[in-house]
């Protein structure tokens, strides 16, 4: 009988804790998935941990919550981390290649992957992951997987992620306590990509936007590889907070009138509909306009969008995407969104549904599981590759590994 082994992921929102339990047969790379956890977040603020105690507990129910419907223990995670403390670098590395008839060897792409970590990271901050671009044999640039081609110069265009070191620890420090190993950490932003991307959405180029609540992830593809991430500190919470203030109302009315009755199209709205609070709320009575509402959400939404298109900007592909933007996080759920997005981006878009996996939970079949869901799909591809399970926390020498390995799954 095949051997079947038990996958887990953890995404620490700043609004939900998400947990996933998949199943993976050996030798395959399409997990079975058999639960799902959620929990609210209520220790975290913009991706940072704000009190260590409340974090723990809600990670563990989390956890619970999965175990209970998949009917396993969860013992170790593929951890995926965000927020505003993510940032990215592109850097290049340069070696000679060792080996006699100069094939380049695993061990030459490693070496030339740890001299693109030469630049100047500040020592607070920490390498979580390191994703070649393309390489340069010689003069031939351009390529994917250079191993078993012949050359004596071998050259790497790098993307580099990093986290801020007390940020990422505080927050391994909590997966520890709530009782679970890590088995890798990932930026949440390439996990998301991960779950809603085809492989030729990847190779036409694409950009894949997370909405959370703390904050809006972007990464962008082009010819099957990452070029580039960022992380924009304007989230659903903002929507949430511009309602509360633009209505005067509580936060947590503003929360609930927002998802119940929110748009972003306020052209949609009869002028005349009104929202009673009294019914969502004790503290707060008034009668508000719905379209109003919608104007107040419209706005928030355009500017992230437009924060996007800047980004997109800054690396010459404002509105230049063939496969467009594909929208994740629990906040791309708002009505009208497509048309925003597609008219202030100036690109065909459409929501991101986690795919390529197997089971029948429903719950994951909504695009605020695309980061949990990705984790999964991130460790099934590490899995069959006799990857270390039992580590606390990763080292460089263990991220590297890591991107080796997706390297070779990427092009095998
Ligand atoms: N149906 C909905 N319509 C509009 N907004 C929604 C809806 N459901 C959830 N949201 C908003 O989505 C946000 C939470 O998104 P999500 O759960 O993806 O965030 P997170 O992963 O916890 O946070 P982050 O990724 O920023 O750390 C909240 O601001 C919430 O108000
Ligand atoms: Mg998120």
């Amino acid at each position: 009988m095949a051997k079947v082994r038990v996958i887990a992921s953890l995404d620490i929102g700043s609004s939900k804790i998400r947990t996933v339990v998949g199943t993976l047969d050996e030798g395959s790379q399409v997990p079975n998935i058999i639960g799902v956890g959620i929990a609210p977040s209520t220790g975290m603020r913009k991706g940072a941990i704000i009190d260590v105690e409340e974090t723990i507990n809600s990670i563990a129910s989390s956890l619970e919550d999965a175990e209970r419907m998949a009917g396993e223990p969860i013992n170790h995670v593929f951890l995926g981390i965000g927020g505003n403390n993510i940032e990215s670098i592109n850097s290049k590395g340069v070696i000679a290649v060792s080996h006699a008839g100069n094939e380049i060897t695993e061990d030459d792409v490693d070496r030339v992957l740890e001299a693109a970590q030469a630049v100047s990271i500040p020592s607070n901050r920490r390498i979580l992951r390191i994703i070649p671009k393309s390489f340069t044999v010689d003069e031939q640039k351009g390529i994917k997987y250079p191993v078993g081609m012949t050359g004596i110069r071998l050259e790497v265009e790098a993307h580099i992620i990093t986290g801020l070191v007390p940020a990422v620890k505080n927050v391994e420090k909590c997966v520890l306590q709530a009782g679970v190993d890590i088995d890798d950490i990932i930026p949440s932003c390439l996990a998301s990509a991960e779950a809603v991307l085809s492989k030729r959405q990847k190779e036409l180029g694409v950009v894949v936007i997370d909405i959370g609540s703390g904050g809006t992830s972007v990464s962008v593809f082009e010819e099957g590889t990452t070029l580039h991430t960022a992380v924009i500190p304007v989230g659903g919470e903002n929507v949430t907070n511009d309602v509360a203030i633009g209505l005067r109302t509580s936060i947590d009315t503003a929360e609930k009138i927002k998802i119940e009755y929110g748009t972003c199209a306020p052209m949609d709205v009869n002028e005349r509909e009104i929202i009673d609070l009294s019914l969502v709320s004790k503290i707060d009575t008034q009668k508000v306009a719905k379209r109003h509402m919608a104007e107040i959400i419209e706005a928030r939404y355009h500017e992230i969008f437009l924060l996007i298109r800047d980004e997109l900007a800054k690396i010459n592909r404002d509105g230049m995407l063939p496969a467009g933007a594909i929208l994740t996080g629990a906040a791309v759920k708002i009505p009208g969104i497509l048309d925003l997005a597609r008219e202030t981006l100036n690109l065909p878009v459409q929501i991101g549904f986690p795919q390529n996996f197997d089971g029948v939970v429903d719950k994951i079949d909504d695009p605020a599981y695309a980061t949990a869901i990705g984790l999964i799909l991130w460790g099934s591809r590490l899995e069959n590759r006799s990857y270390g399970f039992s580590l606390k926390g990763i080292n460089l020498k263990k991220s590297f590994g890591g991107v080796k390995d997706w390297l070779k799954s990427l092009f095998p």
